[in-house]
């Protein structure tokens, strides 16, 4: 009796086992990382479905937003590590891979940063003091745990050119190397990254392996571009996408396609960039799927996701990890960017938290 209880039970499971679909960190072992960023409610926890999907899903974390530099230090030596803490806690208790997101950024940065108590520009010396204090504490805390960091975002404009950002502008071209010196002094053991969006335009894809040049040229670490890969149904086409690919990985470093989403929505004015600063008035007609995202869209979206997938795996020796921009529809930033307020369908898991079918093209894609 309790010999036929076991095998029964063991059939059930055996059953259950062999119908359970397949999973992405599973499909994608050992070929590269597949990743996604985690916002508040998922780092706390009160998004149990969301957690659910991420623990299912994906081996690697990103934080949304707070580890950045206006979270982190909103006020000169005043640091906040509360939300960043659980994240790092987060991962290990997942065994997942822990990205740090980011040290300098143009964006998201305290005002008090940039100017002294007349709210005049500070020298260069103190920026680079400032600067250094923000790196080495915060790569310091997650020292050993924290795998790898994006130490600079989005230095270079889509012609190629240097951001007039406030690091530029008072440091000059040397912020660059000297964020990644403080952060390999912090840390010598974690991978730096350079990050940042529309890598897939040729001026800008050069401009930034400039960047990398340079910080290779003074010795110091860098062990990965990050391409964000905010796509829309238009840019970049996979072949352009791949010459950035290819152009970075001739460089010497390693690949990541860091913040990938797909957005369906129409674009205005054929914007194709991620500028968080950007924005659009809302227009009716440029939110055309309120409801529901129509069969035929949605399939168009999906074999664009795959052919992106087919060529990070066609180059699964360059590149390292693949991290979407959220888990679920609901909460992606494409519902609010470029244009607020708008029902986009830019990841791979609906408002539900289902896993779409472009996740079983991916796994299959995966498997081939
Ligand atoms: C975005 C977040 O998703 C939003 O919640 C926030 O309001 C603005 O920043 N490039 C980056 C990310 O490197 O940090 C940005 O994240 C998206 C563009």
């Amino acid at each position: 009796m309790k010999n036929s209880i076991t095998i029964a039970v063991g059939c059930v499971l055996l059953t259950a086992c062999t119908h359970a679909p397949a999973t992405l960190k599973d499909a994608l072992a050992g070929k590269f990382l597949i990743g996604t960023a985690l916002n508040i409610p998922l780092i706390e926890g009160t998004d149990t479905l969301g957690v659910a999907v991420v623990r299912q899903h994906f081996n690697a974390i990103v934080p949304e937003n707070c580890m950045k530099s206006m979270f982190l230090q909103p006020e000169e030596g005043r640091f906040f590590f509360d939300e960043a803490d659980a994240y790092v806690a987060f991962g290990e208790a997942n065994k997942m891979w822990v990205t740090g997101h980011c040290l300098v950024w143009h964006s998201q940065a305290p005002q008090w940063l940039f100017v002294d108590k007349n709210g005049n520009d500070v020298s260069r010396e103190v920026l680079i003091e400032r600067m250094r204090t923000h790196i080495t504490t915060v790569v310091s805390r997650y020292k050993g745990r924290i795998k790898g960091w994006d130490v600079v975002n989005e230095a270079i404009m889509d012609d190629g050119t240097w951001r007039p950002s406030k690091f530029y502008q008072i440091i000059g071209e040397d912020f660059i190397p000297l964020a990644f010196q403080f952060a390999h002094e912090a840390d010598p053991d974690a991978e730096l990254y350079y990050n940042d969006y529309s890598t897939a335009i040729p001026a800008k894809c050069e401009g930034i392996a400039k960047v990398v040049k340079a910080i290779q040229g003074k010795g110091l670490r860098i062990d990965a571009v990050g391409m964000q890969g905010h796509l829309t149904m238009e840019f970049p086409s996979v072949e352009q996408f791949e010459a950035s690919l290819l152009a970075f990985s001739a460089l010497g470093v390693k690949v990541m396609v860091t913040e990938l989403d797909l957005t369906v929505l129409p674009s205005p004015h054929n914007f194709s960039g991620a500028d968080v600063s950007a924005n659009f008035d809302f227009q009716q007609e440029l939110n055309p799927y309120v409801d529901s995202l129509p069969a035929a869209v949605a399939l168009v979206h999906q074999n664009r996701y795959v052919d992106f997938f087919k060529l990070f795996l066609k180059h699964q020796d360059k590149v390292t990890r693949v991290t979407l921009w959220g888990v679920s529809d609901r909460d992606s930033w494409r519902n609010g960017f470029p244009i607020p307020d708008r029902t986009d369908y830019a990841l791979l898991f609906d408002r539900s938290y289902q896993a779409k079918p472009v996740v079983e093209e991916i796994v299959r894609a995966a498997k081939q």
